[in-house]
């Protein structure tokens, strides 16, 4: 993409999955910036070890090799960054009412998933945090069929298209080229304290879980309150019958009033 660090462009018609591609390349060296984009994935990786399927052709399959310059307290940025650059892609498309839900789900006004996003990285012990390499994926739903009959019945009430919410197909490559050009400047927001600031301000007007009832899956156990508001980190603050908390990290649900 011109005038982005996203010009080396590397297209699969079918690859296991594009984020394990990508933290192969990051071991080998290659540059921040390279993006892999696939038709179908056999092996797709969704968060917490789940599998991410979708039919050939019909999503926009990415993940993108990034060297932020961060600290191990802020690399959950980097995936914000991500959604935040799809939700302004998304929207130029015509889609009113778009919203991440925390941390970086993207989401229908009704709560449907429109996309997900899965950084990976090699950080471990004794590594260069700032020189590690961060791959960040996002799959979204693009050119599902408009016959509900057509999808898979486990989806129906809990995921959606880009065209089912703008009612027309969508140019998969214009929708490319949209997310690395918003994505380009969050990429450098990502490198200062004014940026990063503007990053979480972007997250807090954006995020859908502000207001609602919420549950949280913690590795630790199930939290359950409502979501209050973004910490200044970026985090989820969480009014509990036990105090404020504040998640760090953790799968979401959004609960129905009263539920
Ligand atoms: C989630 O569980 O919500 C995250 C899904 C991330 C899927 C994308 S598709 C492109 C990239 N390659 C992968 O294997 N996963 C991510």
């Amino acid at each position: 993409m011109p005038g982005t660090r996203f010009t080396d462009i590397r297209r699969f018609a079918t690859i296991d999955s594009t984020n394990r591609y990508l933290l192969g390349e990051a071991r080998a060296g290659t540059p921040e910036g390279a993006v892999a984009v696939a038709d179908y994935q056999s092996a797709g990786r969704g968060r917490l070890g789940r599998h991410w399927e979708a039919p050939p052709g019909t999503n926009l399959l990415v993940s993108v090799l990034l060297r932020p310059q961060v600290t191990v307290a802020d690399r959950h940025l980097v995936p914000t960054a991500v959604a935040l650059a799809a939700v302004e892609a998304i929207r130029g498309f015509g889609a009113t009412g778009v919203g991440i839900k925390w941390p970086n789900d993207l989401v229908a006004p009704d709560g449907r998933k429109l996309a997900g996003v899965l950084a990976e990285s090699d950080l471990g012990a004794g590594s260069d945090a700032l020189a590690a390499a961060v791959v960040v994926g996002i799959g979204i739903n693009a050119n599902w069929p408009t016959d509900a009959d057509d999808l898979p019945p486990e989806l129906t009430g809990l995921a959606v298209s880009l065209r089912q919410l703008i009612g027309r197909p969508v140019d998969l490559d214009a929708l490319l080229d949209a997310f690395l050009l918003a994505l380009e400047p969050r990429v450098e927001d990502l490198t200062t304290a004014t940026g990063r600031r503007a990053l979480v301000e972007e997250l807090t007007s954006t995020c859908d879980t502000l207001g609602t009832r919420v549950r949280v899956e913690l590795p630790d156990g199930t939290l359950e309150g409502d979501a209050v508001g973004i910490t200044p980190e970026g985090h989820l603050a969480v009014r509990t019958p036990n105090g404020d908390r504040t998640v760090v990290a953790g799968d979401v649900i959004h609960l129905r009033p009263g539920s």
